[in-house]
């Protein structure tokens, strides 16, 4: 799993009013050149109702992936980008709970998007949910936020390299959601730890790569 995000100097994923423009094109391409070595790309059920994400390759020829979005109650709109938009290259698959509305299944069902139960508490059980999609061929996953999401694959240390865009804002606010929000660890010690791996410069922006230290 590759956690890949742009975020503020001050780590920032999104304005306080959800303002998700941090990347210019050039970082745009690189992220879409890592989509292109990926079976999958994940993103939260927030991130597909702020930002309405296409999840697609603009620079590059690619046979596509699979769309992933977890939504506990399958509660995002039926016309999302990343259902009505070149599903026959980009299949999405929400993964839901056993608590998701049986009416709510069949709708999107019926637009051929695979829905995968995982769990049946108030969210998706992540840590349950992981074999399921290797066991579909899906090993290599993209990890795109937000910061609700990325706190889950950090919490259970299924984070195994990080990609981090910064771009040239400070632009504060409590509200402003971080890289990773959640209750977050006590101790550094028990949080996941990284190694620097690469550090990539382009023109205002920089970009950090990390692989996790093996324990
Ligand atoms: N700068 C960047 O690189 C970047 C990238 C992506 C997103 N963003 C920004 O991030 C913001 C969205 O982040 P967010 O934190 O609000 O939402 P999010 O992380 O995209 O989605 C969180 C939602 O996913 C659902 N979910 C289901 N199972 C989950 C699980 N096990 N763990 C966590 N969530 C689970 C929950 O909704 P239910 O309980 O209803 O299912 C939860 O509220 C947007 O403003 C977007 O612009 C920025």
């Amino acid at each position: 799993m590759i956690l890949s995000a742009a975020m503020t100097i001050d780590g920032k994923i999104a304005s306080k009013n959800g303002d998700p423009e941090i990347s210019d094109e050039e970082d745009w391409k690189s992220v879409h050149k890592l989509r292109t070595e990926v079976d999958a790309i994940m993103v939260g059920k927030g991130s597909i109702l702020k930002d309405n994400p296409k999840l697609h390759i603009k620079y590059y020829d690619h046979n596509g992936y699979y769309r992933i979005v977890l939504d506990s109650n399958l509660s995002i709109p039926i016309d999302s980008n990343i259902i009505t938009y070149e599903p026959d290259t980009y299949p999405t698959i929400i993964v839901t709970t056993e608590n998701a509305p049986v009416d709510r299944i069949r709708e999107f069902e019926a637009k051929n998007v695979i829905i995968i139960k995982s769990g049946s508490g108030n969210e998706v059980d992540i840590v349950k949910l992981m074999p399921i999609l290797y066991g579909k061929g899906i090993k290599r996953i993209l990890l795109e936020g937000g910061a609700r999401l990325n706190w889950s694959f950090i919490k259970n240390h299924l984070v195994d390299e990080i990609r981090i865009t910064i771009g040239p804002w400070m632009v504060g606010g409590k509200d402003a959601l971080s890289l990773v929000e959640g209750e977050g660890f006590a101790k550094m010690c028990e949080s996941p730890r990284y190694c620097l791996s690469n550090v990539k410069k382009n023109n205002n922006y920089i970009t950090l790569y990390y692989k996790k230290e093996k324990p």
